[in-house]
Formats: structure tokens, C-alpha cells, sequence
């Protein structure tokens, strides 16, 4: 049966992939950022996952304003790169895993959760900027990719309580898939930051350092956050962190934290990134 093996959580700040791209990564601003990421890379080529569930958002790259789904996930067998500022970045397209991917669809719908299925899906920097920072610039990624898209661009996003739910059923789903593969499934985004407005640039490291610790050790208590506290405390992007309780309900009940970094200043934001494994295969 495949298994979920690992959950890692990340940042997608777009200046990243830009950073890489240029061959910037060794100036002394962004030599910090990747030297955060050694431990993971290293990691994780050890690890070698089969699948990564990769959870992140469209920033209205891929969807707009015509087409607003809340849960979506790619069922293609690749999916195209694509984004805004910068142009799509030069990196491999992702590969997909169209056979997990339809069983995860199936699995979730009965489940319960109204899920997108999408046959064509360019992905942008929420999903390439975390797959550079643990996999560093491949002819090809060595992982095969399914992306989970979640609306957290328009009014209104999921609620806290039912993306950790939707992280259940993943697991669930996952779980139920017979081949023997070992999936990770990532959430991405955040952690505190403002991108526009009088309080563009906030970062409440306080409280970042609050939502990790609950995220490992009891994530039951994040269920409960509402959208205004992502908005009042880490500002209006903040509420990116949904997309990683969607990560820690797939990780099942105790996990065990193997890596944590957070770092400021990277961009206007608080850059956050864990690996976790769960106690429970
Ligand atoms: C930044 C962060 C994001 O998550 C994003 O989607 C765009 C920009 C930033 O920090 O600059
Ligand atoms: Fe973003």
C-alpha cells in the first residue's frame, strides 16, 4: 500500500526562484535562505519519495476571477510552468501521477469534500519555489508531483477546520492506494506577511514561532483559528498558513519534528520551513 512517509512545509516567496534563476544564490542576502534549506536537501535525497502531494496556491495564474475553485487537484500526466512578475521561471516541467491523483479525487469526493478535478493545470511559484529549495536546479525533478490547488486568493477560503480535515482524508486516500509508494505531502505559503498597504512588511515572529509549535505538537488547537487571525496577526497573506494544516492532518496523530528554520528577511516576509514524519505509518 502506498504510505505517507513525510509532511514538509515551506515558503513559495517568489524572489527565491528568481534568486536561483539569476545565480544570485550565494550573495549575502540569499546564502542564509538556502543554508536553511542544507539539512532538507540533503534529506530528501536520501529519502527519494515516489509522489509528492504538493498543497500550495494559484496566485491568478492558472485560475482567475472567471474560475474560483476552493480544493483542486491535477490529474495530468505533466503540468507546464507558468507565472506572473518574473515570467514562468526556467525549471523542468513537474511530472505527474495521473493513477494516485484520480484515486485521491475518487477517494475525497466520496469522502465528502467537493474537490476540483482539473486535466490542465500550468502551476506557478507556490508550487516550483519549494521544489528548487529541496531539489536545487534538476534536468528533471526525481519526484512525480500532484498538485492540490486551495483558494486562498478571493474571499472566501477554506476554514481552518476543514482543510486539517481535508489533510485526513488525503491520508485516508493515500493510504487506501494499492501500489507501494511513498508519498510526502507538502503545504506551502507563508508564514507571516503583507504584501501591500500601510502594514506591508508586518512579520509577528511571536507568533509564526506559536502557530509551528501547535502545528507539530497540537495541531487539534489550529482547527478552531479563524481567517481574521491570520489577517490581524500575520497580515493578509498569513492565511497562505491554512495550506499547512492541510500537511499536518495528512500526517496522522504524533509526529516527530526533523527540521525547522525560520529566517527574516527573505522578500517582505517571514520565511518558515519544517519536516515532519509521522509516528504512524
Ligand atoms: C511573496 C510571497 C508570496 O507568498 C507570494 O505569493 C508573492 C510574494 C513575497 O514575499 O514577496
Ligand atoms: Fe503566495
Amino acid at each position: 500500500m502506498a504510505r505517507v512517509t513525510a509532511g514538509v512545509a515551506s515558503s513559495h516567496i517568489p524572489a527565491i526562484g528568481a534568486a536561483l534563476d539569476l545565480g544570485k544564490s550565494d550573495t549575502d542576502y540569499w546564502r542564509p535562505v538556502f543554508a536553511g534549506y542544507d539539512w532538507s536537501r540533503d534529506w530528501i535525497a536520501r529519502e527519494r519519495p515516489d509522489v509528492i502531494v504538493l498543497v500550495y496556491n494559484d496566485h491568478a495564474n492558472a485560475f482567475s476571477m472567471e474560475l474560483i475553485p476552493t480544493f483542486a487537484i491535477g490529474v495530468a500526466q505533466r503540468f507546464a510552468v507558468c507565472d506572473e512578475g518574473y515570467g514562468p521561471r526556467p525549471v523542468p516541467e513537474v511530472e505527474g501521477h495521473p493513477e494516485l491523483a484520480w484515486h485521491i479525487a475518487a477517494s475525497t469526493v466520496l469522502d465528502e469534500f467537493d474537490m476540483t478535478i482539473v486535466n490542465e493545470l500550468d502551476v506557478d511559484h507556490g508550487l516550483t519555489v519549494p521544489l528548487s529549495l529541496l531539489f536545487g536546479q534538476p534536468a528533471s525533478w526525481p519526484v512525480k508531483v500532484i498538485p492540490l490547488a486551495v483558494n486562498v486568493v478571493q474571499y472566501p477560503p477554506p476554514t481552518s477546520n476543514r482543510c486539517f480535515e481535508l489533510g485526513r482524508a488525503l491520508r485516508r486516500a493515500i493510504q487506501s492506494f494499492p501500489e507501494d509508494l511513498s508519498v510526502q505531502v507538502w503545504g506551502t505559503g507563508g508564514m507571516s506577511h503583507q504584501l501591500q498597504g500601510p502594514r506591508a512588511g508586518l512579520i509577528n515572529e511571536p507568533w509564526d514561532t506559536d502557530f509551528l509549535n501547535r502545528l507539530v505538537a497540537d495541531p487539534d488547537s489550529l482547527r478552531a483559528m479563524p481567517h481574521i487571525e491570520y489577517l490581524r496577526e500575520a497580515g493578509s497573506e498569513g492565511i497562505e498558513l491554512v495550506m499547512w494544516l492541510i500537511m499536518r492532518g495528512a500526517l496522522g496523530g504524533r509526529v516527530r519534528e526533523l527540521q525547522r528554520f525560520y529566517h527574516v528577511p527573505a522578500s517582505n516576509t517571514a520565511l518558515g520551513h519544517v519536516v515532519l514524519e509521522p509516528t504512524e505509518f
